[in-house]
């Protein structure tokens, strides 16, 4: 890592315009999926993550199917620019990363620690999101721009057969990550950071 952690995690952005070329090797990005999968933390270490990678022409399967799923659902005069957005901002990019939660495991967690059972489903959520922070992070560490999106559950179906991604997997999000092609405008804060924290005892 180049960057120190919270250089990294302050340079993370949203980027909606990205390119195909290659940044670093892909193999380096499964390396990364793998290593986040090794280490990031879960409730009772269950381990729900599971993390689809896609890369070229599967990459553009993707956002051809998102597309075909909006085309149903967008007004015909406004498709062209849905379509134009989805193939500028994520179809362009080098590749895609797919979170889910394997059910299954969450439902034998449920089963272990009947206590906690209503808490399973709201943990798993938590759970991919520090999966997707990391990954976000790292990304962009790597010289990649990338950003967060939710076509689920428009997609699963369709995602699932072309990826044979078996039933207990649920779709949380998708990440595409690309050559960064737009400068993202500067952080707006909602309100100074210092208003939204308390410190008590220093
Ligand atoms: C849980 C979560 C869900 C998000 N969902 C989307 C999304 O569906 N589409 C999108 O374009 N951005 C999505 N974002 C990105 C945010 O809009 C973005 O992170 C925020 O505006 C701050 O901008 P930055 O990422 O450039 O710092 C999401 C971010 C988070 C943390």
């Amino acid at each position: 890592m180049g960057r120190t952690f919270l250089e990294a995690v302050a340079k993370r952005r949203s980027y909606y315009n990205l390119g195909d070329g290659v940044v670093t090797d892909d193999s380096r990005v499964v390396e990364l999926v793998d290593s986040i999968l090794a280490t990031m933390p879960s409730p009772f270490n269950v381990q729900s993550a599971r993390i689809v990678i896609l890369f070229g022409k599967e990459h553009h399967a993707l956002w051809d199917i998102v597309s075909d799923e909006l085309r149903l659902l967008v007004a015909e005069d406004k498709f062209k620019a849905t379509k134009r957005r989805i193939d500028d901002a994520f179809r362009s990019g080098r590749g895609t990363l797919l979170f889910y939660e394997d059910m299954s495991t969450l439902e034998a967690l449920k089963h272990a620690y009947p206590l906690y059972a209503d808490k399973v489903d709201i943990w798993s959520e938590q759970c991919s999101g520090m999966h997707q922070f990391a990954i976000w992070t790292a990304l962009e560490d790597m010289g990649y721009g990338a950003s967060l999106q939710h076509y689920n559950p428009l997609i699963d179906k369709s995602v699932a057969r072309r990826w044979s991604i078996c039933d207990d997997w649920r779709l949380i999000a998708e990440m595409p990550f690309g050559e960064a092609k737009d400068t993202p405008s500067s952080r707006r804060q909602t309100s100074p950071p210092a208003d939204r924290m308390r410190v008590y005892g220093l």
